[in-house]
């Protein structure tokens, strides 16, 4: 596996943006802009160094203050008056790496297929960089506000970044054009001076820089976009048992049947709904059963499961779920539940507001092998899909 170096500018005071605090730390969803951009990078175990040059006056800047995880990998530096500048800075404090990728901290959006595609391009051909085609037809003016020339958009691409490059090629680039006295507005300028060629990967064109306010209310868009996306379903696997005893009473899924032993516990036992409490539990990662009912808690000592389940329901439509399914298998050697199956998914699709066609409830026996074929317990498993509803 290759290693990488991610430096993301962030030194620019914004001024197209027209903000009160630089750029950077222009606040998205409450969030500074760039702790949404550095969070493009976390997962991608091939990055070992994030370098962040900032405007002086942030210099003190830490991970903590930026809402983002302490990651060793993120070191915050005072960048210079121009990008070039602050990129020169942080070149000097790259550790060891196979690629520099620069990536603009006004680029929140940066999508992790793309980052993932543009560096796989990089390792293999030594510079490549995000782009989009062109879109609008392109105008070459002069200077008395006469169009001079339309340019051929066919070959007119936009450049984004991340723009990834080989170490060594980045670090002669950058050599010849401070040499030069030349600024580019890109990294990938300075490669093309020194007669390296660089690939072009065809980027997203979400991946917008943040420039004029114009570009905020995008962002406010994308941004809710991509929290929408992020989590739309949540799925859940739950699991239990009980033993069974002479002179409780057997409730499956709500239902009340006729036989000789009941479920033991210290609630009613209804071994199918607890699978379907932990299966919803498990899938909002909110713990189990027992950490909800404990079972030394004496309001819950022969509690009908279904009160219990309609409690869950409710931690459901708080944290904006619903029921997409739910489905359901008990193991059972004796009675034959067949004819108590649609109550009890009527008793559940009632308890957990959803269609009953949503709520699946299956029997199966165990053919007389071990405790529940000796008809000491019965068991149940469930499995439940949440879907997003806000
Ligand atoms: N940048 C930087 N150091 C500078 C200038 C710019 O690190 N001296 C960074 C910006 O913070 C930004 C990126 O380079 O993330 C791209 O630049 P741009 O979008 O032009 O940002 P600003 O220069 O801040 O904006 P403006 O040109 O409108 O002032
Ligand atoms: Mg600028």
């Amino acid at each position: 596996m290759y290693s990488v170096a991610v430096i993301i500018p962030a030194a620019g005071s914004g001024k197209r943006l027209g903000a009160s605090t630089p750029k950077a730390f222009f606040l998205l969803d409450d969030e500074p802009i760039l702790s949404h951009t550095i969070k493009c990078f976390l997962d991608f175990s091939e990055v070992n160094q994030i370098l962040i040059p900032l405007p002086s006056e942030y210099s003190g800047m830490s991970s903590e203050e930026l809402q983002l995880p302490s990651d060793v990998r993120i070191r915050y530096l005072t960048g210079g008056a121009e990008r070039f500048d602050s990129i020169q800075k942080a070149l000097e404090l790259v550790d060891s790496a196979d690629l520099i990728a620069v990536h603009d901290a006004a680029r929140p959006f940066a999508d992790q297929e793309d980052i993932r595609e543009v560096f796989d391009r990089a390792i293999e051909s030594d510079a490549a960089i995000l782009a989009v085609p062109a879109s609008d037809t392109l105008k070459v003016v002069n200077d008395d506000d006469l169009i001079s020339h339309t340019a051929d958009r066919t070959k007119i691409w936009q450049a984004l970044t991340p723009q990834v490059f080989r170490k060594d090629v980045l670090a002669k680039a950058y050599k010849k054009a401070a040499k030069d006295n030349f600024i580019g507005t890109d990294d990938a300028s300075l490669v093309e001076r020194i007669g390296h060629p660089v690939n072009v990967v065809s980027g997203k064109r979400t991946n917008i820089k943040i420039t004029y306010p114009a570009d905020v209310q995008m962002a406010e868009y994308l941004l809710q976009r991509q929290k929408k996306n992020r989590m739309q379903i949540r799925t859940g696997i739950g699991y239990d048992i009980h033993r069974l005893k002479e002179g409780r009473k057997l409730i499956l899924g709500g239902v009340e049947i006729p036989f000789e032993k009941g479920l033991d516990g210290h609630s009613d036992a209804d071994v199918v709904i607890h699978a379907i409490i932990d299966a919803i539990t498990g899938a909002l990662a909110l713990g189990d059963i027992g950490s909800h009912f404990p079972d030394d808690d004496q309001a819950y000592k022969n509690i009908d499961s279904r009160i219990l389940l309609r409690k869950v329901y409710e931690l459901i439509s708080e944290k904006g779920y619903a029921i997409g399914n739910v489905d359901a298998t008990i193991v059972a050697e004796r009675p034959k539940l067949i004819s108590y199956i649609s109550k009890m998914r009527d008793n559940l699709a009632n308890d957990l507001n959803v269609d009953v066609g949503s709520v699946s409830v299956k029997a199966t026996t165990s053919e007389k092998i071990g405790f529940i074929g000796r008809e000491e317990g019965m068991s149940a498993m469930a499995t439940v899909l949440l879907k997003k509803t806000i």
